[in-house]
C-alpha cells in the first residue's frame, strides 16, 4: 500500500508521546523493526474494502474540505501495529477482518453478540466529522456509521450502567506492534466514556470512510469514533463493549496518568504537560496554524455534558 509521507515538522511538534515513550518506544519499535522481517505474511492477506454508501447527513459538514483519502489512511496511530504512522498502512492489512463478532455485555438486559454483517444492517449515514489527534494534528473525514446509542437500544442498559467500555482486537500472529519485548501499552487497547457521553448522539459506531469499509489501519471492521475528544478515545477495531457500574482505566491513561485522563475532551485551556493544545495542524499542513477549538467545535452540543465540572482537574 502506498504511504503518504508527511513532510518534516519542528520538533516542538514531532509525534509527542513518541517523544514521552523515549527509549522504551524506540526499543520497542527497533525490536518490532527487527522482528518484523521475520513475519513475511504480514501484509500478504487481501484487505476486505468494498463501497459502503450511506446518505450523508447534512448536520454534519464543518468547513474545511475532507482530508484527502490517502492522507488519512496512510498517516495512522495503530500501536498494535507499530509506532510509526506508517506502520499502520505498512502492517494491518495483514489482518483478517472477516469473521469479526462484537460482544455487547455487561451492565444490559440483552447482552448479545453482533456478527459484523448485523452492524452492517444498522441505518447508516456519513458525517463529515473533525478528527484531532492529542497529538496537535487534525483531519475533516466523511465516516460511515451509525449513532451507538441505537446498540444500546438493541441490548437495553440497565439504571446501573454508568460507564461504557470498549475493548480492541488482540490478535498476536497479526500484530508485529503486540509482539515487542517491552509492550508499548497494556494490551489489549482499553477506552472508556461516561455513560451519557456514548449515548450522545455525536458518538459514532463506524464501519466506513469516504464510502467504503474501513481500511484496517483506520480501525476495520468496526471502530469508534467521538469527534470532541482526542483521537485516542476512538478505539479501532473493538470487539467488546461492555457497559459498566465503575468507571474503567483506559490504556492511556494506565501509561501515563498524568498526561492522559480519563476524560480527554479536547480543549485549548488545558496543556498536555510536555505541549500545548493551544493550536493544531490541519493535515496536510506542516504549520500549526489552526487555533484549537473547545471540544474540537462540538461545544454546542456537547458542553452541556459538562456543566459544573471543572475540566482542568478532569482533563
Ligand atoms: N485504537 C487502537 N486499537 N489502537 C491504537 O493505537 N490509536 C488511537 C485511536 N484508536 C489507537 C486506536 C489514536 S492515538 C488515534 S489519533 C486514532 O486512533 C487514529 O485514528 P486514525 O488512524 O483513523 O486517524
Amino acid at each position: 500500500m502506498p504511504v503518504t509521507r508527511i513532510p518534516s515538522v519542528p520538533p516542538s511538534e514531532i509525534t509527542p508521546r513518541e517523544v514521552w515513550l523515549n527509549r522504551r518506544s524506540l526499543m520497542a519499535g527497533m525490536a518490532g523493526a527487527i522482528a518484523g522481517a521475520a513475519w513475511p505474511g504480514a501484509s500478504e492477506a487481501a484487505p476486505v474494502i468494498e463501497p459502503l454508501v450511506a446518505p450523508r447527513n447534512p448536520g454534519f459538514a464543518p468547513k474545511d474540505a475532507a482530508t484527502d483519502r490517502k492522507l488519512a489512511t496512510s498517516y495512522n496511530n495503530f500501536y498494535e501495529f507499530g509506532t510509526d504512522k506508517a506502520d499502520p498502512a505498512r502492517y494491518a492489512p495483514g489482518m483478517k477482518v472477516r469473521p469479526w463478532t462484537v460482544e455487547v455485555t455487561g451492565e444490559v438486559a440483552k447482552p448479545r453478540v453482533f456478527g459484523i454483517e448485523e452492524l452492517l444492517k444498522f441505518a447508516l449515514e456519513e458525517r463529515v466529522y473533525r478528527f484531532r489527534c492529542v497529538e496537535a494534528w487534525s483531519m475533516v473525514i466523511p465516516w460511515v456509521g451509525f449513532e451507538l446509542n441505537k446498540l444500546a437500544a438493541a441490548v437495553e442498559p440497565t439504571s446501573r450502567a454508568k460507564y461504557v467500555i470498549f475493548t480492541t482486537a488482540l490478535k498476536r500472529e497479526e500484530m508485529p506492534g503486540v509482539r515487542t519485548p517491552v509492550p508499548v501499552i497494556d494490551w489489549p487497547y482499553v477506552e472508556g466514556l461516561r455513560i451519557d457521553e456514548a449515548m450522545h448522539p455525536l458518538t459514532l459506531l463506524t464501519l466506513g470512510m469516504y464510502g467504503e469499509t474501513l481500511p484496517n489501519q483506520n480501525g476495520a471492521p468496526v471502530r469508534l469514533v467521538v469527534p470532541w475528544k482526542y483521537g485516542f478515545k476512538s478505539a479501532k477495531s473493538l470487539v467488546r463493549i461492555e457497559f459498566a457500574e465503575n468507571r474503567p482505566t483506559s490504556s492511556w491513561t494506565k501509561a501515563a496518568a498524568h498526561e492522559y485522563g480519563f476524560f480527554s475532551n479536547v480543549n485549548p485551556n488545558v496543556d498536555h504537560p510536555r505541549w500545548s493544545q493551544r493550536r493544531e495542524r490541519l493535515l496536510p499542513s506542516i504549520f500549526a496554524s489552526r487555533e484549537t477549538e473547545m471540544f474540537n467545535g462540538y461545544a454546542e452540543q456537547v458542553a452541556p455534558l459538562y456543566a459544573g465540572m471543572d475540566l482542568k482537574a478532569n482533563f
